[in-house]
């Protein structure tokens, strides 16, 4: 099975936990769902913004239909643009904590740079960290529906990073070789200043040689939120650029099956920043 097969089994589980009267009733919802992340998303950093429920199924349908493929194929990119982010893929053993990733785009990015490469010889551990619970299920089954020919053990861990008491006690993913924060501090402005203990918490404490890759929209308060994280952390910057990440295999479509025809194409190029950073 390939990625993109997975991501409509995914999809598929997902629209079937929608409930609704009608398949037409359905997709009119989804189809608001679209419009409402798009409209979100499009102000994020505005007081009136809503912090998005992803509790709500057709929220979450809505959210891998158009984002997740792009997000994970813009990962995939970057590591294969960066010699230390390759040079990491190429260990036997790896450990990844993906912050905000229960979406499952971190995960699949990094899945879909090392089944491109062939990798075989490999021992995977992926922490995804959200607030999101009902996220762990749509992808608890990566590991044995995909069948990567490497081992692959995704771990979920729910928190809140705005609440202490739901990470302090989270220790293995500190000694994760690279950390993923994909579009995550966007989603966290509104609440930056309860939001930075956690990443103090994670950017005090990685262990050396650890690199993290920051990528999100191209604002420079987002910019400047990271650089200044890493900069209060004595993190190393090993790359630092912006620019426009464009996803466009046409192949793909087809794997979205039913659903391409009706909710149109998923998000497909982004105006984006990038950092990648290590501790020394
Ligand atoms: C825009 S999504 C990005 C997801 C994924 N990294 C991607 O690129 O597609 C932001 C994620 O942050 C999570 N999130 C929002 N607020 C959070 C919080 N306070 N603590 C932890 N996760 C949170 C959401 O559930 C969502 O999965």
């Amino acid at each position: 099975m390939n990625l993109m097969q997975l991501i409509k089994l995914v999809l598929d589980d997902a629209y079937a936990a929608i409930k609704a009267p009608t398949e037409a009733n359905k997709d009119a919802q989804i189809k608001k769902g679209l419009e409402y992340l798009t409209s979100e998303y499009g102000k994020l950093v505005s007081p009136t913004s809503a912090i998005i429920d992803y509790r709500d199924e057709v929220k979450r349908f809505a959210y891998i239909y158009k984002y997740t493929v792009a997000h994970a194929d813009y990962l995939m990119q970057l590591i294969q643009r960066s010699d230390e982010l390759r040079k990491l893929m190429g260990k036997k053993s790896l450990e990844v904590a993906c912050l905000g990733g229960g979406h499952g785009s971190d995960l699949l990015g990094i899945l879909k740079y090392l089944i491109t490469e062939g990798t075989s010889d490999l021992s995977l551990k992926c922490y995804i960290f959200d607030k999101e619970r009902a996220w762990g299920d749509s992808w608890s089954d990566v590991a044995s529906q995909l069948k990567p020919p490497f081992q692959l053990y995704p771990v979920f861990q729910q928190m809140d990073v705005a609440d202490k008491s739901t990470w302090r006690s989270y220790r293995k993913f500190l000694r994760a070789d690279f950390f993923t924060l994909i579009y995550f501090l966007s989603e966290l402005w509104k609440i930056k200043t309860q939001s930075e203990p956690f990443f103090d918490h994670c950017l005090s404490q990685m262990k050396s040689g650890a690199l993290m890759l920051f990528v999100d929209n191209n604002d420079s308060r987002f910019r400047d939120w990271f650089d200044q994280m890493a900069k209060k952390h004595g993190l190393d910057v090993v790359k630092s650029d912006e620019g426009w990440l464009a996803f466009s295999n046409d192949e793909e479509k087809n794997d979205l099956g039913e659903y391409f025809g009706k909710f149109g194409w998923p998000k497909r190029k982004s105006d984006v920043a990038w950092r990648i950073v290590r501790r020394p």
